[in-house]
């Protein structure tokens, strides 16, 4: 019978068939482990020679990485194996065989797993991420369906701006032009008039022209708006939302986040109430001693980091010259590679240390948080931080005026801990009509091109407001990824669309 790695927990005993690709081999001549990957999980085949025929011992002896067949035993638990189970062979059926698959367990710089990323795909790493990405885009459509939100899909051509005009995305449309969706939120708003509480989901197209590890031109955002609702209201829902993601994570895919190496401990501790900060108290923050201390002890922790990481490699580095065995030799080269990896990190981490703590001491009450200034707060926090209030000057024009305080409005971005930054930004949105014309002639933008926009502020406006999710950028935080590129299948960047 023919089943999955997955399920293989209930054939103890019994003679299965499965089918995959070989993602690991070796042999010691008298017998094979061939380490089987279904697409569903890995299993190690054990070939021993005389229990099959020596044809097929030999063939299977001479599959490459990534050969495809299917392989029929008898399934056994084996604690000490991959997944638990091992399966006994008693038979093979080689469907392609497969010679120089391009990624080995050597080295491979990012540049060219990213060229590679068709088949980079079916690595550990990428399939961990995968099956987390499924759970997280399955989680928040499930939060906001069980909530009484209703699914509404905004257009992805565009006639005006919802967001900055400069990552704008132009199409020559019939000879005139449109642009990619930025945000889907200026028609969401209409829809919450209609409906109440409502949310979108689908690709964001922003022309960025940051190459930071947090931007991609392409990628996934979720947009709840909600209908009568103040920034207290946006600040439970989105910590309740969050939470709720992070729980269903930690339910369905505990062992992709092992396998990452990600924190399961903190994820556990991240349920309401988040933290709440003011943008005036976060430049309290940056601006104060405590800050100060934080980036020195800091850089102490990294130079730490540093030397045990650099005493691994040098070790690692002396073993490999020596004669071993050649599945220890794979498994060096395996931790040297995440290991320069982790070293790498370090190093920008140290290199921008100081000046991240020079851009923090130089906060200026009016311009927009930096992404550095998000990491310090963000690395001062065990849990997301609500940071709210932020001066009108610095954000987009749709964003509530405080009515006690005409200098700031009613916005909010959720930080993720531990130094990853914004994961959402959101809005009260203004709804008088005279103060939002006022604001989008300010912009610069033109009055004609949001009419439809400002009638909503005519016929029945209500206090109403929502936020926006980036898909990837809180992958990339549950995961523990550094650069996000590595949470969506097929990365869009401004320098560089590989496939
Ligand atoms: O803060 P942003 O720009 O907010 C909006 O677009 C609002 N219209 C949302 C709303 O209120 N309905 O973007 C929201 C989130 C960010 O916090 C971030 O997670 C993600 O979208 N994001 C990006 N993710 C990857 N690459 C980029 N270039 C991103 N730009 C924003
Ligand atoms: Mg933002």
């Amino acid at each position: 019978m023919k089943i999955y790695i997955e399920n293989l927990a209930n054939f103890v005993g019994r003679e299965i068939t499965l089918a995959g690709w070989i993602y690991q081999a070796r042999s010691s001549g008298k017998i094979q482990f061939i380490i089987l990957r279904d697409g569903t999980g890995l299993c190690q085949c054990i070939v021993e020679k005389g229990k099959i025929s020596n044809d097929l011992f030999n063939k299977l002896e001479h599959l490459g990485q990534e050969s495809s067949l299917t392989i029929t035993g008898v399934v056994r638990a084996e604690p000490r194996s991959v997944g638990g189970y091992e399966l006994a062979v008693t038979n093979a059926q080689i469907i392609h065989s497969t010679t120089d698959y391009p990624i080995t367990p050597k080295e491979h710089g990012i540049d060219f797993l990213l060229k590679h990323r068709h088949l980079h795909l079916r690595s550990s790493r990428q399939w961990c991420i995968g099956k987390i990405r499924h759970t997280v885009i399955d989680a928040i459509r499930r939060f906001f369906n069980d909530n009484g939100f209703t699914l509404i899909d905004t257009p992805i051509l565009m006639a005006a701006a919802g967001e900055e005009e400069q990552t704008l995305f132009e199409v020559d449309y019939f000879g005139e032009p449109l642009y990619l969706s930025q945000t889907g939120q200026l028609h969401l708003e209409c829809a919450a008039a209609a409906f109440g509480k409502v949310y979108c989901f689908g690709p964001t197209f922003r022309a960025e022209k940051s190459k930071t590890r947090r931007h991609l031109t392409e990628f996934w955002m979720v947009e709840p708006e909600v209908a009568f609702i103040d920034l207290d209201g946006l600040l439970e829902l989105a910590e309740n939302f969050v939470s709720y993601v992070v729980s269903r994570v930690l339910q369905d895919n505990k062992p992709q986040i092992e396998t990452l190496g990600a924190d399961i401990a903190g994820l556990e501790n991240i349920k309401p109430p988040f933290y709440r900060l003011t943008y005036t108290e976060a430049g309290e923050i940056l601006t104060g001693e405590k800050t100060a201390k934080f980036m020195a002890e800091q850089i102490t922790q990294l130079n730490q980091q540093k030397d045990t990481i650099e005493k691994r490699i040098a070790e690692l580095e002396n073993e490999q010259k020596g004669q071993i065995k050649q599945w220890k030799r794979d498994k060096n080269a395996a931790e040297l590679i995440a290991l320069r990896s982790d070293l790498d990190e370090v190093n920008i981490k140290i290199e921008n240390n100081p000046k991240h703590a020079k851009l923090a001491a130089e906060f200026q009450w009016g311009k927009d948080l930096g992404g550095s200034d998000e990491t310090i707060i963000s690395q001062m926090h065990d849990k997301p931080v609500f940071v709210t209030h932020y001066p009108k000057v610095a954000k987009a024009f749709y964003m509530k005026t405080d009515r006690t305080n005409d200098k700031v409005v009613l916005n909010f971005d959720m930080l993720a801990p531990n130094g990853f930054g914004e994961i959402i930004g959101g809005s009260v949105r203004e709804d008088d009509y005279d103060i939002l014309l006022k604001r989008i002639e300010e912009k610069g933008l033109k009055p004609a091109n949001y009419d439809w926009y400002l009638d909503l502020r005519k016929f029945g406006s209500v206090p109403h407001g929502g936020f926006g999710l980036g898909v990837e950028r809180t992958i990339a935080w549950l995961t523990g990824e550094p650069h996000i590129r590595q949470c969506i299948p097929f990365p869009r960047m401004m320098d560089k669309v590989y496939i």
